[in-house]
């Protein structure tokens, strides 16, 4: 990577550790990691910008700055947290050497999942995402607005590709261009190149499950550690360790705490996929039950019903599931039966058991209780605001 202006400072002032800065004011990653990445992201999605204004203005203007504008308005860096605190765990210093290298880390998963979510809008038909249009609804408003010929929705969903296929671009030159030592890298390539293979996995089978209309709770499990768990947590917190030369003994229950809770991170998207609030999700309800995806919520629903032969619970499900013209008054329908059913509850205690275990395993790692208290409440983040059926359309 050439360099430039996110070099390191190391302002260490008379009474205090060296502190590092990105740019022109001093920031502490340990304090503000997510402000901290976003920073390292800015600065080096300002480059590729720059890159691919000299390339062609058409391109930099439509494509390359609807990235930018789109990784940069992610919401809480939770993968690039995940790469600052693995590297803290792993004895990464962070008034030493290699912080750099882990915020750039921590921005290629950032742009990992700018890739993944925006070829998932696409996949998934979703026309909202981070509360507002998503890109290829961007795209295609764009090109009707201004008069192009042929059709809108098709042509937004093929620049939404090639956009996805840019910061996916990008992110892989983050990685190559990290600064480690050989034999670092080449553990940092080896599982770059796995988390890119099982989240690309995860989401075909998601798709295929669809397809198939499968309802194994335990391969809705599977779906969710590929297509998102490795991802968002066992993988950048094992890439974080890597980097700062983290031991096995460190490396394998961070793996495995970081394993479980992404699980129950799935889990949780699935529950507020139902029952969340879009205004707090900036997602809309329904989504997942219209299109007839298989989540572990739904799964679950459907095994209790069979197994207590409740005849009239197993039709609303079948007719709800998938019914892509489903209205409001149905979807209140089947939340009321996820309640009544037990299937939510059951989700809700799969999720506390996988979180209970994830903070099982985070102790046995031994770690400096300052790295473990931000680990453990990273991967408890709180739900967010789910409504209760007993005071409808609140929350
Ligand atoms: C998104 O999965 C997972 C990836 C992008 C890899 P979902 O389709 O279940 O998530 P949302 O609800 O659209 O965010
Ligand atoms: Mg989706
Ligand atoms: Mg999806």
């Amino acid at each position: 990577m050439p360099s430039d202006d996110s070099t390191p400072v190391h302002a260490r002032s008379p009474d205090g550790p060296a502190r590092p800065t990105l740019g022109s004011a001093a920031l502490d990653p340990d304090v503000d990691t997510a402000k901290a990445v976003e920073r390292a992201l800015d600065l080096y999605l300002e480059q590729r910008l720059r890159e691919a204004e000299a390339l062609d203005p058409r391109f930099a203007d439509d494509v390359a700055s609807r990235v930018r504008t789109f990784a940069l308005r992610g919401g809480k860096r939770l993968r690039a947290q995940f790469v600052w605190w693995g590297w803290r765990a792993g004895g990464g210093d962070a008034a030493g050497t290699g912080w750099q290298s882990a915020l750039r880390l921590g921005a290629a998963l950032e742009l990992i999942q700018t890739c993944a979510l925006i070829h998932d809008d696409v996949m998934d038909g979703s026309s909202l995402r981070r509360g507002a249009p998503s890109l290829h609804v961007d795209f295609a408003e764009d090109h009707e607005r201004s008069g192009l010929r042929g059709d809108h929705a098709a042509h937004g969903r093929a620049s939404a590709i090639l956009a996805g296929d840019l910061a996916l671009a990008w992110a892989d030159d983050l990685i190559s261009d990290v600064d480690c030592s050989p034999s670092v890298r080449k553990r940092i390539h080896t599982l770059w190149r796995s988390m890119r293979a099982e989240m690309v996995a995860g989401q075909y089978l998601d798709m295929y499950a669809q397809a198939d209309s499968s309802s194994s709770p335990d391969q809705a499990l599977r779906i969710a550690l590929l297509k998102t768990s490795l991802y968002t947590v066992e993988r950048p917190l094992e890439l974080g360790a890597v980097l700062a030369g983290a031991d096995e003994a460190t490396i394998s229950p961070l793996c495995s705490a970081g394993r479980s809770a992404g699980v129950a991170f799935q889990l949780r998207d699935d529950l507020l996929g139902v029952f969340g609030d879009p205004s707090a999700t900036g997602k809309p309800a329904g989504e997942d039950i219209r299109s007839g995806k298989l989540t572990y919520l739904t799964a679950v629903a459907r095994s209790l019903t069979e197994a207590t032969g409740d005849a009239s619970a197993q039709r609303l499900l079948n007719q709800a599931l998938g019914n892509a013209a489903m209205s409001q008054a149905d979807l209140d329908g089947l939340c009321e039966l996820l309640e009544r059913t037990g299937a939510r509850g059951m989700t809700e205690a799969e999720i506390d058991r996988l979180l209970r275990r994830s903070e099982e395993e985070l102790l046995r790692a031994d770690l400096p209780s300052a790295v473990q208290n931000r680990l453990s409440a990273l991967m408890s983040i709180p739900t967010k605001p789910v409504r209760t059926l007993a005071t409808p359309g609140t929350g």
